[in-house]
């Protein structure tokens, strides 16, 4: 396959990391991860949007501007003829000797880019998932999309190992995200989601998702809700661009409303095929 390797297009077995890249050293580095539906990509500008944000919330300047990025993507879309499937890119500070403040002397930061083939609904679990609920211990900026997941790779194998799907997390009772997703509950018909601050990554889907209940005229409510108010929600459901709205219907050995995904969440559901038709 053809990848992107800063503004250039290489084999894939071309695309090589310096032992001293800061984003193999330190995970100092952002990254987007989006969605090709018939050959185009979903929700690019949003994704652009946040990439800019993440950037500059590291200090890290981007190598050249979203709108050129985006040209790259779609020449990587097209050379691997997807129709369907994921784009995943990121942007590292660069390589140089091991220090943990950022270089004095200027380097080039590494951006690679890959993409890979997917049907148009695979990673969907219209019929619901399960999830563990589990302690949130990430750092205090998971508003930032960068490399440094290992918070969320530890929950989502312990989630594996537990038989869950995902995990659901939260902080001292606070329901923050999922590991790799947003998490949403209705109650009495009010769709609830934890606030875009610095506890959770304000997805893309999320967004969307809340622009669709807009539309469909559900009520809207971003707040923190705790743990207690998840057990005891009608219906839940997670958000991302792989699993677009998947319904959540157990809660480790407890079961969501009557068990069964619920009608709002089936209702944005079906609005959100929609829009990817
Ligand atoms: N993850 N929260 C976290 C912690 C995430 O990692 C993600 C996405 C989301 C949802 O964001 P979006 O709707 O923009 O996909 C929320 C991506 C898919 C990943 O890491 O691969």
């Amino acid at each position: 396959s053809t990848i992107l390797y800063n503004d250039s297009f290489l084999r894939r077995e071309q695309g090589k990391v310096d032992m001293e890249d800061r984003g193999y050293q330190f995970g100092d580095g952002i990254y987007e991860a989006l969605r090709v539906y018939n050959g185009k990509m979903f929700l690019l500008d949003l994704h652009m949007k946040r990439l800019n944000r993440s950037a500059r919330e590291l200090r890290l300047s981007l190598p050249y501007d979203t709108n050129h990025l985006a040209e790259n993507l779609d020449r990587l879309i097209r050379e691997n003829q997807i129709d369907y499937g994921y784009v995943y890119f990121q942007i590292t500070r660069g390589a140089i000797a091991r220090k943990h403040r950022f270089p004095e002397q200027k380097i080039d930061c590494v951006l690679t880019g890959s993409v890979e083939a997917a049907s148009k609904d695979e990673d969907l679990h219209a019929d619901g998932i399960k999830v563990s609920l589990l302690d949130d211990i990430r750092w205090l900026r998971c508003d930032i999309k960068t490399l440094n997941l290992l918070g969320n790779v530890l929950a989502n194998q312990e989630a594996f190992e537990q038989g869950s799907d995902d995990a659901i997390l939260h902080r001292d009772g606070v329901v923050t995200e999922g590991t790799t997703c947003n998490a949403f509950i209705v109650k009495d018909g009010v769709l609830i989601t934890h606030p875009a601050d610095h506890f959770i990554l304000n997805g893309i889907t999320r967004i969307f998702v809340l622009e669709l209940a807009e539309r469909l005229g559900i009520p809207v409510e971003e707040r923190t809700y705790t743990t207690e108010e998840l057990r005891n929600a009608d219906e839940a459901f997670i958000t991302s661009t792989g699993v677009r709205v998947t319904p959540v219907i157990r809660i480790d050995d407890q079961s969501v409303g009557d068990g069964k995904p619920g009608l709002i969440t089936l209702r944005l559901l079906r609005a959100f095929n929609l829009d990817v038709e």
